[in-house]
């Protein structure tokens, strides 16, 4: 049995889907591969693999284009099991349902197997707050139900889709994001 990860972030680094990849490969110790800006033309041959899990940032209420085009070429053995993480930057992960709907209906489409995922609000940031010690606690609850997810796809289990958030209250995460929204203006408008 062989375990594909992929990181469907149009960034090249330091997306908050690589810290979840990350995590997730901390148990799963499997291949990974990043679908990106770069290579999303690509025909990307995964016939090797039995299981494959889809790691992305949700973009308006859907899969970011880059990742649908990718989608279409991907050469994927039907019955693969398919399991997805999807994050989003507002704090209610109720708003990744989309997300994991997509790629149900996908695996659907392509005789594939679903197996399940999770959906996590308030990712903005995620990869930054990963890499400071006194910010791990954030991310406590994507710790567990990553650890969890990870159980059944070493099983092959199918797991009901689950939906968290990081650990921040929302009125912090809400301050934090407006701040930096208004950082990132300033710079366009200098
Ligand atoms: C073009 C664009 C569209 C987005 N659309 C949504 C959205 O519909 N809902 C949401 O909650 N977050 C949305 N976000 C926020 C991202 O999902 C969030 O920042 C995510 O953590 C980015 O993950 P990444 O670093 O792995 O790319 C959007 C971000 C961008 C750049």
């Amino acid at each position: 049995m062989k375990t594909l990860i992929i990181n469907g972030s149009p960034k090249i680094k330091n997306s908050n889907s690589e810290a979840l990849v990350n995590k997730l490969n901390h148990y799963l110790n499997t291949d990974t591969i990043q679908i990106n800006i770069k290579n999303y033309k690509e025909n990307i041959d995964l016939s090797n693999y039995n299981t494959i899990i889809f790691v992305f940032p949700l973009y308006v209420d859907g899969i970011p284009s880059h990742l649908l085009e990718a989608l279409t070429n991907l050469n994927i053995n039907e019955s693969t099991n398919i399991y997805a993480i999807v994050n989003c930057g507002f704090p209610e992960s109720a708003h990744t349902k989309q997300g994991l709907d997509l790629i149900r209906n996908y695996s659907i489409h392509r005789n594939l197997n679903y197996k399940g995922g999770l959906g996590i609000g308030g990712c903005g940031g995620l990869n930054g707050m990963n890499k400071n010690k006194l910010l791990k606690f954030t991310s406590k609850s994507i710790d567990k139900n990553i650890e969890e997810l990870s159980e059944f796809i070493l099983n092959n289990d199918p797991y009901d889709n689950t939906y968290i958030t990081t650990n921040i209250p929302n009125s912090i995460y809400r301050y934090i994001g407006n701040l930096s929204w208004k950082k990132d203006l300033d710079k366009i408008d200098s």
